[in-house]
């Protein structure tokens, strides 16, 4: 990259959309999804019937709420509960409520990549559970992680649902994992949900919806490119494709473009070429069975303490403690 282009690069979005978009096979982060059109399209996406994830670990959270808060609160020390990538608080809420009930002491900390969602999430709370202390921090994972060596000297519970690892490729995963794993002590718990492997016909339906809300969530990224980089992508000629191989768990998200087509985005003072039937990737949800999750551990330097299953066997969380 020339140095004209990188001062156009001024910031990570513009970097990232440049990179993916000139390279062969084209991607976009799935990261950029989530402005406030996004986050709405993700909470429509929870709400779907095809969308077996949600409900499944609602599922565990009202089952397992009280040996889960037993857990949390085993030496009847308080703690902050640290949540990544909070979304809208729909699943936690059980346990916050729980927590709540109980007189637990704790201070919540939702930890999201959209400042809208956190916003919202705390509004949310102060209305529904006032009760609860919240302290929303907005940042991405990785460089949150960082800040958390700063925060409170209180045990730590870090809460990761929704199979948001799925997110991650397995060494990305891995590198998620063993950060997470430096910030705690042996006291803290990582809390966190893993999307099971199970029929794929199953897992294609959970992101090939009817409605099509999944197609216009992947979809925003491209709105997103118009609106905030002068692009001029023709929405509705790319097609949503999702593809789930049995064999690594791996469902990937593509938008193929369905003709050949000229795109220019201002802001990146860049012009590029699609083939018909190009593709460009953008996100990869994984999908885990035991073996892999041990691996997973192992390679990061965890333990699985305990776990809970949903009544299909769909999805399952974890809690992990750190190994000495
Ligand atoms: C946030 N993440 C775990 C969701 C998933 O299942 O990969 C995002 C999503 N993509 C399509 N549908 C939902």
């Amino acid at each position: 990259m020339n140095s004209q282009a990188s001062t156009l690069l001024d910031n990570a979005f513009k970097k990232d959309v440049f990179e993916g978009l000139t390279q062969y096979p084209k991607y976009l982060y799935s990261k950029y999804i989530y402005d406030k059109a996004g986050d709405k399209l993700f909470q429509d996406i929870m709400e779907l019937p095809e969308y077996y994830l949600t409900n499944s670990e609602l599922e565990i959270l009202s089952l397992y709420k009280d040996e889960i808060v037993d857990l949390f609160y085993k030496n009847e020390e308080s703690f902050d509960l640290i949540e990544l990538g909070a979304g809208d608080g729909k699943k936690t809420k059980v346990l916050l409520k729980h927590l709540a009930e109980k007189k637990i002491d704790f201070v919540y900390k939702p930890i999201d990549i959209s400042q809208n969602a956190i916003d919202n999430l705390s509004e949310a709370l102060g209305k529904e559970i006032p009760n609860v202390t919240v302290r929303g921090e907005k940042g991405e994972y990785f460089e949150v992680l960082e800040r958390l060596q700063s925060f409170s000297s209180s045990k730590k519970i870090i809460l990761v649902l929704g199979s948001n690892i799925g997110n991650l490729l397995h060494p990305r995963a891995i590198d998620f994992l063993t950060k997470l794993k430096d910030t705690m002590t042996r006291d803290d718990l990582l809390f966190m949900g893993f999307d099971q492997k199970k029929n794929p016909q199953t897992i294609l339906d959970a992101y090939n919806d009817a409605a099509g809300i999944t197609a216009a969530f992947n979809k925003n990224l491209l709105v997103r490119i118009n609106r905030e980089l002068g692009g001029d992508f023709e929405i509705e000629k790319f097609k949503h494709w999702e593809l789930y191989d049995p064999e690594t768990g791996t469902a990937k998200s593509y938008l193929i473009a369905t003709e050949a087509m000229k795109v220019t985005i201002e802001a990146l003072e860049l012009t590029i070429h699609f083939d018909p039937w190009e593709t460009i990737h953008t996100e990869i949800s994984q999908k885990y069975d035991e073996k892999v999750i041990k691996w997973l551990a192992k390679e990061s330097g965890l333990e699985i303490e305990t776990s809970f299953k949903d009544s299909n066997a769909y999805y399952t969380d974890y809690i992990f403690r750190k190994k000495l």
